[in-house]
């Protein structure tokens, strides 16, 4: 009989090796927790640890699935208006490696953005596939890349009609959507696919007061994490992709190719409930997480000192649509820094962001979050607010924007070549001239002011030393105070 959406086939069949009382000559070696040290055991449990299965005849396979695992994903598919679905167990960060494996190859170009999370440098890093980076918009009062605009994209692929494929993030960290159907148009008109970077959006499906999902839009395919926002276990993500401008075979290949051979069930199950959920209860868990942000959201912007953007920032370049769920704050009002707000709030008030940068913590509001916890993190920003108005200067910041990002450097060897060449460690100060073999991004607004391959030139060192003497917070190199960087020899 054909599975329905309330059904779990794959829970189902690793329920039913459990319950026939098989004795197990087979991986993992812990055999059904009897053999797991009780530290762990006592913590997890008898009956969670014997649905730690491996793969078996009657338990189906990832890689090549034909048996219960397919049918989990086809239902996925089905739910989400995919062609094909698959399950990945490392995450969107995996999702995405196999994505751009699958529609570039080594030398071809992939137009991405240049906000791109790390895990779109690692894809072109491991195939050596050439990024074109568009420009995403920026917001300077909060400090936030927005999104790429259709008009950025034209240009993009207008300038690079050999490029292979363009790489959208719907939407960004901070819920931020562009209008992705506008651009899926230009985009197919230059005859290539549309990846989406949609870690952020497993839920958009589910409500109409969300922005459009990838594959709604037109995309061709898209990885989102499961994990992040609705209920599947940490790790857990899908890749969604529609048939026509992408090779599923190829895609099925890469796949493999990035994740073990030895995939954990108990993840793979989660994701196999978790669709069931968004099936059976979705629409209403999604809306009452909208909500509680809607209200949440109000009831920040009363409180002196803070601001929590939302639909008035509409319309703002890169601001085409907003997931209200990413709860924004931004503290600055406070005279405090987003970083010093998470400490406070972690250790003072027991509440623990997302994430903080500069200017704002993020807050996360999910199908988990009830009533009770909403009210305790708006009491616990009231208590913030009247109790640490802060005193940071923040003109240095505003100083360094004012002056605005240097060009997108020279782009002389592939991230590849960069990073699997060799290289050797320099003094920043004298680096002008040579080629980056590292990532230097500061926060805000997280986008790469160098990227491996790229020519370190005397603006971008002036800029980096302006950014660090105002402040902001560097990710990627090796030396995160930046004294020296990595170079190819
Ligand atoms: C925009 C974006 N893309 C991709 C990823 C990678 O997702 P995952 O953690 O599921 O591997 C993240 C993770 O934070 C992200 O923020």
């Amino acid at each position: 009989m054909p599975c329905t959406q309330e059904d779990t086939p794959l829970l189902a069949a690793m329920s039913h090796y459990v319950d026939d009382g098989v004795i197990p000559y087979h991986t993992p070696g812990h055999k059904l927790g009897k053999g797991m040290h009780p530290r762990l055991e006592s913590i997890l449990g008898r009956a969670a640890l014997a649905l730690d299965l491996a793969l078996l005849p009657e338990l189906d396979d990832l890689h090549e699935p034909h048996g219960c695992i397919k049918a989990a994903q086809d239902l996925a598919a089905e739910l989400y208006g995919a062609d094909h679905s698959f399950f990945s167990v490392n995450g969107t960060t995996g999702g995405i490696y196999a994505m751009i494996l699958t529609v570039a190859g080594p030398g071809d170009k992939i137009i991405v953005p240049r906000n791109a999370h790390r895990s779109i440098i690692g894809g072109v890093s491991l195939n050596g596939a050439i990024p074109v980076f568009m420009r995403p918009e920026v917001d300077r009062d909060l400090g936030l890349a927005m999104g790429v605009t259709p008009e950025t994209v034209e240009e993009a692929v207008h300038s690079h009609p050999d490029a292979k494929g363009v790489l959208i993030i719907n939407p960004t960290y901070y819920g931020v959507a562009t209008d992705l159907r506008r651009i899926v148009d230009i985009v197919h008109d230059h005859n290539m696919p549309v990846v989406v970077d949609e870690a952020h959006g497993p839920h958009l499906h589910f409500s109409p007061r969300l922005p459009l999902q990838a594959l709604d839009a037109g995309a061709d395919i898209c990885a989102q994490s499961t994990h992040k926002i609705v209920g599947a276990l940490t790790q857990c993500s899908m890749v969604h992709c529609r048939e026509g401008r992408v090779s599923v075979p190829r895609l099925k290949a890469m796949l493999q190719l990035v994740q073990s051979t030895s995939p954990n069930y108990i993840l793979m199950a989660s994701l196999d409930v978790a669709r069931m959920q968004l099936a059976t209860e979705g629409r209403r868990l999604v809306e009452r997480a909208i909500g509680l942000a809607e209200w949440v959201r109000a009831e920040i912007n009363k409180i002196p000192g803070l601001y929590c953007f939302g639909a008035d920032k509409l319309g703002a370049p890169g601001v085409y649509g907003l997931d209200p769920t990413k709860v924004t704050v931004t503290v600055k009002g406070l005279g405090l820094r987003g970083a010093e707000a998470e400490r406070i709030l972690r250790h003072k008030y027991g509440v623990q962001v997302e994430l903080s940068d500069m200017y704002n913590v993020l807050f996360l509001i999910t199908l988990g979050d009830g009533e009770a916890e909403a009210r305790a993190m708006v009491a616990a920003l009231a208590k913030l607010a009247a109790n640490h108005a802060g005193k940071q200067d923040f003109s240095a910041v505003e100083d360094a924007y004012r002056l605005g990002f240097p060009a997108v450097p020279e782009q002389v060897l592939s991230p590849r070549q960069a990073l699997f060449g060799h290289t050797k460690t320099i003094p920043f100060k004298q680096a002008a001239g040579r080629v980056c073999a590292e990532i230097i991004t500061f926060y805000p607004p997280g986008i790469p002011l160098l990227c491996p391959g790229e020519r370190i030139s005397e603006e971008v060192i002036a800029y980096c030393q302006r950014l660090q003497e105002a402040g902001l917070h560097i990710s990627g190199p090796e030396d995160y105070m930046l004294k020296t960087v990595k170079v190819v020899e």
